[in-house]
C-alpha cells in the first residue's frame, strides 16, 4: 500500500514537471514558471508587470498559462524591435479573446501579410482623403466643439461627468469621416456603440481576458468574457445597418465618405482581394473604436490635469488669448505660436498613457533581440508605460508620426 502511494506521488510529480512550461534555449529570462498556471499569479491588476524589468532587464519573458510572452521595455529596445526589425515583429497574435470576438476580421488584429498590407494601404489613403491629418478636419472639430460647449453650458451650476461628452465628441469626428454624419449626444444608436466599446475595453484589459487567453479549455464556458462577444455582435448589427443605408443612397464613383469608398472598391469586377462586406463591418468598428476611446480618454485626462493644476490652466489661457488676439477660433497654424500649450498637451498625452501595453504583436519569423533568441509566433508586449516614464522619453502619434489632429482638437478646445 505504502509503495503504491509513493509510486502515485512520483507519477504526479513527474506529470507536473512535464506540464511545466520551459523557456526555449537562449529565450529571454524571467520569473520562475508554475506548471499549468505559468506566471499568471505573478500579475496583479494594479501593476500587471510589477517592474520585472528591474530584475530581468529590458527584454524578459513570462508565461500566460502555457503560452510564452516576451515583454519589451524602454524606447531604444522597443524601437529596435518595432522599427529596425519591424517586419520580424509585425505580426499579431491570433488566439486571443480579441481575435475570437472579432472573428479575425477588421484591421487592427489582422496578422502581418498581404491582406493586412492591402487593408492598411486602403485605410491610410482614404482616411487622408476624408480629412484625417488635414486642415479640413479642423472644420469638423470646430463644428463638434459647438455641441460640447452647449453641453457644458447646460451643465452650469450642476454636477456633471464629462466622460460621455468626450466619448460622443471623439466618436462624432470619426463618424463624419466614416459615415459622413454625426449623431446627437442622446442618440440611442451611438450611446449603445459607445457603451459596448467602453465595456469591451474594460474586459480586454481585465482579468477575464487574461484567463481566456491563458486557458483555451475554458473558452466555451458561460463566463463573463462572453459579454465581449455579445457587445461585438450588437455593434456589428449597427455597423451593418449603416452600411445598408449607404448602399441605398450612394452614387457609385462619387464617394461621400470612407464607407462609400469601400463599397466602390467592392464593385471592382473579378476582384480576388481581401475586400468583403463582412470585412468592412469589422473595419468600421475597428477604426471607430481606435479613434474614439484613445482620443476621449486623453481629453478626459487633460481635463483632470488642468483642474488639478489651475496655474497651468491659467498660463495656457494667457498664451491662447495672446496668440488669438480676439479671434474666437484657433487654427492649426496658431499652435506653432503656442509652445506652452503644446508642451502641456504632450504632457497630458504622456500622463494619460492611453494604450499602456500597446496592441500586442507577434514575431513573424525566428528572430533575435538584445542577444536573445525569440521563435516565430511568440506573443510580444511592447510596454509603452516604460517609455512614457523614461527620462527624456517622448511620444508620437501613431497615425501621423508628429503632432496630430488630436493636438489640434485639444488646442482648439482650450
Ligand atoms: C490619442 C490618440 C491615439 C493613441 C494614443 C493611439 C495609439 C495607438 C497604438 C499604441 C497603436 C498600436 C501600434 C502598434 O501596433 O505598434 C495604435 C494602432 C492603431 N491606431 Fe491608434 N492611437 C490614437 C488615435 C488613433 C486614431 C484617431 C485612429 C483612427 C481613426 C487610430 C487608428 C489606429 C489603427 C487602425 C491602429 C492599428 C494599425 C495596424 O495594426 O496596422 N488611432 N494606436
Amino acid at each position: 500500500m505504502f509503495a503504491s502511494i509513493i509510486l502515485l506521488l512520483i507519477c504526479i510529480v513527474f506529470i507536473v514537471i512535464q506540464l511545466k512550461s520551459r523557456r526555449p534555449k537562449n529565450f529571454p529570462p524571467g520569473p520562475p514558471v508554475w506548471p499549468i498556471l505559468g506566471n499568471i499569479l505573478d500579475l496583479s491588476l494594479e501593476n500587471p508587470l510589477k517592474d520585472f524589468e528591474r530584475t530581468y532587464g529590458n527584454v524578459y519573458s513570462l508565461f500566460l498559462g502555457p503560452k510564452p510572452v516576451v515583454v519589451i521595455n524602454e524606447m531604444k529596445t522597443i524601437k529596435e524591435a518595432l522599427v529596425t526589425k519591424g517586419v520580424d515583429f509585425a505580426g499579431r497574435p491570433q488566439d486571443l479573446l480579441i481575435n475570437d470576438s472579432s472573428e479575425r476580421e477588421g484591421l487592427v488584429m489582422t496578422d502581418y501579410g498581404s491582406s493586412w498590407k492591402e487593408q492598411r494601404r486602403f485605410a491610410l489613403m482614404n482616411l487622408r482623403n476624408f480629412g484625417m491629418g488635414k486642415d479640413s478636419m479642423e472644420e469638423r472639430i470646430h463644428g463638434e466643439i459647438q455641441y460640447t460647449v452647449d453641453t457644458l453650458e447646460k451643465s452650469i451650476g450642476k454636477s456633471f461627468s464629462p466622460q460621455n461628452m468626450f466619448h460622443n465628441a471623439a466618436s462624432n469626428i470619426i463618424c463624419q469621416v466614416l459615415f459622413g454624419k454625426r449623431f446627437e449626444y442622446e442618440d440611442e444608436t451611438i450611446k449603445t456603440v459607445v457603451q459596448c466599446f467602453t465595456e469591451n475595453a474594460k474586459i480586454a484589459n481585465g482579468p477575464w481576458a487574461m484567463i481566456y487567453d491563458s486557458f483555451p479549455l475554458i473558452r466555451s464556458l458561460p463566463l463573463p468574457f462572453r459579454r465581449a462577444f455579445k457587445n461585438v455582435e450588437t455593434c456589428r448589427k449597427i455597423a451593418k445597418s449603416l452600411m445598408n443605408e449607404h448602399k441605398q443612397t450612394r452614387v457609385p464613383g462619387e464617394p461621400r465618405d470612407f464607407v462609400d469608398c469601400y463599397l466602390d472598391r467592392l464593385d471592382k469586377p473579378g476582384d480576388r482581394s481581401s475586400f468583403s462586406e463582412a470585412q468592412l463591418t469589422m473595419y468600421i468598428l475597428d477604426l471607430h473604436f481606435a479613434g474614439t476611446d484613445t482620443t476621449s480618454n486623453t481629453l478626459l485626462t487633460g481635463f483632470l490635469y488642468l483642474m488639478n493644476y489651475p496655474h497651468v490652466q491659467e498660463r495656457c489661457q494667457q498664451e491662447i488669448d495672446m496668440v488669438l488676439e480676439g479671434k474666437d477660433q484657433a487654427s492649426s497654424e496658431d499652435r506653432n505660436n503656442m509652445p506652452y500649450v503644446q508642451a502641456v498637451i504632450h504632457e497630458f498625452q504622456r500622463v494619460a498613457n492611453t494604450v499602456p501595453l500597446s496592441i500586442f504583436h507577434s514575431t513573424t519569423k525566428d528572430t533575435e533581440l538584445n542577444g536573445y533568441s525569440i521563435p516565430k509566433g511568440t506573443l510580444i508586449i511592447p510596454n509603452l508605460t516604460s517609455v512614457l516614464n523614461e527620462e527624456g522619453g517622448f511620444r508620437i502619434c501613431i497615425i501621423c508620426n508628429t503632432g496630430c489632429w488630436l493636438e489640434r482638437l485639444i488646442a482648439v478646445l482650450f
